[in-house]
């Protein structure tokens, strides 16, 4: 069976610098794919390579087997892949609502519908009662939550999250660590990006290691923890 998401050999260069040094993964339906690497390592990168935000210089992905390598955000986005930024992208000067329905607004759908279906999902996200606030009013973990609910809005196959931990108080982490395991139950694939390993080891299937554009181990949380080149990418640093 073709993996949900597919990265081959994949290369993206700046300049002299080599941000990924062939990068190869799969992670199937409904798996949770934790990334972890320090700062630099080309976590985002990756991310934006697989979303089609950057191009990369090499390589492949593909979705569910379709090679989509080289195609724009917008049309990695139809294919049913969502993701949220490092610091989060709002709307900052639209309500919630409409920072919800921005992702739907081409869906065949009556208004009503797609209001109730926003509505629900902010409440699914605790954010109902700030439905006509606008973006900017809320904190920035609450920014952050809105996000992922206007990435989930199109029902996303796999989703992408860079950092979703970072810089957010430990109540709303547990809150969306709940998410994510509702994400994963839903079957979809989850890519989830982290410095922080802690919550990445608790919430993911199989964690793959990067350094310095390059995957330096991948395997389950048991043997990323105890693996040595890991425990020096990150003690080195
Ligand atoms: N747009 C860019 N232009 C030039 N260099 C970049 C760009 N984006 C990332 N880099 C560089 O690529 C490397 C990997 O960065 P990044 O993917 O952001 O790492 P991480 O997310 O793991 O912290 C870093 O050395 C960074 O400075
Ligand atoms: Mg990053």
């Amino acid at each position: 069976m073709n993996a949900a998401l597919e990265a081959r050999d994949l290369i993206k260069r700046f300049g002299g610098l080599v941000a990924l040094d062939g990068v190869q993964f799969a992670a199937a339906e409904g798996e949770v794919l934790g990334i972890i690497g320090v700062n630099g390592a080309g976590k985002t990168t990756l991310m934006n390579c697989l979303c089609g935000l950057y191009q990369p210089d090499e390589g492949e992905i593909r979705l569910a087997g379709e090679d989509v390598t080289g195609r724009t955000p917008h049309e990695i986005a139809a294919r049913g892949v969502g993701r949220t930024f490092q610091v989060p992208r709002v709307f900052r000067r639209m309500s919630l609502i409409d920072n919800l329905l921005v992702p739907v607004l081409r869906r065949r759908a009556t208004d009503r519908a797609l209001i109730d279906q926003a509505e629900t999902m902010l409440e699914r996200m605790r954010l109902i009662d700030l439905r006509h606030n606008f973006a900017e009013e809320l904190s920035g973990g609450q920014q952050k939550l809105l996000e992922m609910a206007r990435m989930l809005m199109p029902d996303p196959r796999v989703v992408m999250l860079d950092e979703p931990f970072a810089g957010v108080h430990p109540t709303l982490c547990r809150f969306m660590i709940e998410q994510i395991e509702a994400m994963a139950a839903e079957r979809k694939t989850v890519l989830l990006i982290s410095h922080d390993l802690t919550s990445i080891y608790r919430l993911s299937h199989r964690v793959l290691a990067l350094n310095q554009g390059r995957v330096i181990a991948e395997g389950g949380v048991e043997a990323i923890r105890g693996n040595p080149a890991v425990i020096e990418a990150y003690l080195g640093a």
